[in-house]
């Protein structure tokens, strides 16, 4: 069963951020079922290594529309994206050094991250790229 489950009230009204979003949503998924299957370290450590791969191309996609467009939160934004790029980067991190364990708090910490950054800031880009015929 998924972890994170995709509905509409996800969407961000852009299909390729949309389609972004549901990808890393799958990958976060992928590795809550490796975590769950007892699957081996090294498993993991790939899947978390291209979940923050994925995720640098989104946050790179979406801040390029936005300097495109104009759109007046970008450099709030682009901010944000750096430190969540920071948070994740800190616990792959602490889990290399063993600090931490590929365990349900990763998988929350994972679901949490993403999940309050589109449900927050992403959706506030929603009418304004709608407005600029981005859809
Ligand atoms: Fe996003
Ligand atoms: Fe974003």
């Amino acid at each position: 069963m998924d972890y994170i489950k995709w509905t509409d009230d996800l969407s961000v009204g852009v299909e390729l951020f949309d389609n972004e979003h549901k990808e890393l949503v799958r990958l976060v998924n992928d590795l809550n079922q490796l975590i769950f299957v007892g699957d081996k370290v090294s498993a993991m450590e790939k899947a978390l290594a291209g979940l923050i791969e994925y995720t640098k191309t989104h946050f790179a996609d979406e801040e390029k529309y936005m300097v495109k467009y104009n759109y007046p939160d970008y450099q709030k934004h682009k901010d944000e994206h750096e430190k969540l790029t920071a948070k994740v980067l800190d616990f792959q991190k602490r889990l290399t050094e063993g600090k931490a364990n590929f365990s349900i708090e990763l998988i929350n910490f994972l679901r949490d991250w993403l999940i309050h950054h589109i449900q927050g800031s992403d959706m506030h880009y929603k009418a304004f790229f709608n407005g600029k015929g981005v859809k």
